[in-house]
Parts: structure tokens; sequence; C-alpha cells
């Protein structure tokens, strides 16, 4: 049974689509059978995996009972398009509208080992559907645009969600995201999240590169478009991997650590 992650934040723009892509290739190359889930309309997840664009079936069609989870999955990623900002809608006004993804989901989790679910910039239903399908949450965040009531609302979301459809979703990590460390705001926002979300932050911090828009618009990871830029994100899986407990693939990820890692350094 796959253990389910969903990526989100408190607002737009603050990595999310990169986490889940660059993740998802961390975790497949440590071993890990990994599924991708676009619940974002604008589908930045989709072309990030080289979906094309009239790909068919999308989530649009799985929650709208139309087809498979397991049926619309395209170069590891269940794909999204703006139908699914309809799919939405129609979702709205059923019952059980909290529950979709998690039923449709059922399937797809039992073949692999992790689903990750990328969240749309809203808080709204879509995030909602995500974070009672998954286990598991990480928040994405960035420096810049950091703020505390933010992270607040994030935070009530999860709350929301475990108290009322999913109790056993727990906050797997805080994540800094798009960050120049060479900043004293940026040090200071880790301060500041180390205090509010007490052993939560990841120690990996996701540095501000424009590899990574380059990467998106290769549709390539980052791991296969600068593999010595992807060092953070190997970091990252290793921590993912060690708060999952997954002693075998976490063996794998520190292995592609230190493959990455420069030998000046090591
Ligand atoms: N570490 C990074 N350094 C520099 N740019 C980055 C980094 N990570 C992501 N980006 C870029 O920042 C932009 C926003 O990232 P991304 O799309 O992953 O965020 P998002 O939270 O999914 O956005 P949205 O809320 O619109 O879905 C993209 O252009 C992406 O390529
Ligand atoms: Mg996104």
């Amino acid at each position: 049974m796959a253990i389910t992650i969903a990526i989100l934040s408190q607002k737009g723009g603050t990595g999310k689509t990169t986490v889940t892509r660059s993740l998802a290739e961390g975790l497949t190359r440590s071993g890990l059978n990994t599924l991708a889930i676009d619940a974002d309309p604008q589908g930045n997840l989709s072309e990030y995996f080289a979906v094309p664009a009239d790909a068919f079936p999308t989530l649009g069609e799985v929650l709208a009972g139309q087809k498979k989870a397991v049926d619309a999955i395209h170069n590891g990623v269940v794909p999204a398009n703006l139908g699914l900002a309809e799919a939405e809608l129609m979702l709205a006004g059923k019952i059980g509208r909290e529950l979709t993804l998690r039923n449709a989901l059922r399937e797809a989790k039992r073949r692999y080992d992790i689903v990750l679910i990328d969240c749309p910039p809203t808080l709204g239903l879509l995030t909602v559907n995500a974070l009672v399908a998954s286990d598991q949450a990480i928040l994405s965040t960035e420096a810049e645009h950091f703020s505390e009531q933010g992270a607040e609302q994030a935070m009530e979301v999860i709350g929301l969600a475990r108290e009322n459809l999913n109790p056993e979703l727990e906050l797997l990590g805080v994540l800094l995201n798009i960050a120049d460390m060479r900043t004293n705001h940026a040090r200071a926002t880790l301060e500041i999240l180390r205090k509010s979300f007490e052993g939560k932050v990841f120690n990996t911090v996701i540095k501000r590169s424009i590899v990574y828009p380059e990467s998106a618009r290769a549709s390539r990871s980052i791991f296969d478009y600068r593999r010595r830029k992807a060092l953070d994100y190997a970091n990252l899986t290793v921590e993912v991997l060690e708060r999952l407990g997954l002693e075998e693939p976490l063996g794998n990820a520190r292995k592609l650590v230190s493959e990455i890692t420069p030998a000046s350094k090591a």
C-alpha cells in the first residue's frame, strides 16, 4: 500500500510542482515505485513529466467518476488540464465531495510504493481532496513570500482535514524553498520556521537556482537535466525517507547523494 504525500503551500509559486517532480525522481532513483498526481488545473506538473497537452484521460475524468486513476497514468503521472477546474466545480455539489480523490486512488495505491500529490495554489476543494487522500503532507514555503499568517492558514486546513475527515494525516515536514541563504531575510525566515514548526522543518533548504525553471521548460527532472545541481533534492529525498522510516530505499538515496556530491567536498 502506497504512502501518499500531499505537497502544499499557503500560496502560489512556492515550488510545490518542482518539489513533486524532483522528489518523484529522487524516490524513483531510490528504488521506489512512485506515482505523481497533478491536482492543479494549471497542469504544470503534467508538462514537467512531458505529458502531451491533449493526453486523455486525466484527473478531471477520474474525479468525475468516468475513468479509473490506474487508466489515467501517463509517464508516471495522472495529468491535469483546465478540465480539472470544471470537475472541481461539479464535485462541490456532491455528497462525499472531499473523499472523491481518496476513493479514486485506492487501486493505484495498491500498485505503488509512494504517491505524491501536487496541490493547486488555493486551499480549496482540490487541496482538501489531496489532504484527505494522503497519509502525510509537506508544506513548501518561500522565504521571499513567507508569512506566518499564510503558514497558519495552511496548518488550519491540515488540521481541519485531520479533525473531520482524515485523522491519520501527519505533517511530514516544512520545506524552505527557492531560498537565497546569503540574505539575512532567508536566514531569519528559517529561524522563524524552526520556532513555529518545532522539529518539523527539513534541514535541507532548496536553494534558488535558474536550473529549475530551465529543467521545467525542458520537461526533464533536475536529476536528468543537470545532475550535479540535484544535490538539494537528493538530500531532501534522504530526509523524507528517514522520516518515513524506509530503510532500504534510504540506503539507495544516500548513495545518490554521495554520487552527486562534488569530489572536492566529499
Ligand atoms: N529552487 C528554485 N530556484 C529557482 N526557481 C525555482 C526553484 N524552484 C522552483 N522554481 C521556479 O519557480 C516557479 C514556481 O515554481 P513551481 O511551479 O514549482 O511552484 P508552485 O508552488 O507549484 O506554483 P503554483 O502555485 O503556481 O502551482 C517556477 O518557474 C519554477 O521553475
Ligand atoms: Mg504548481
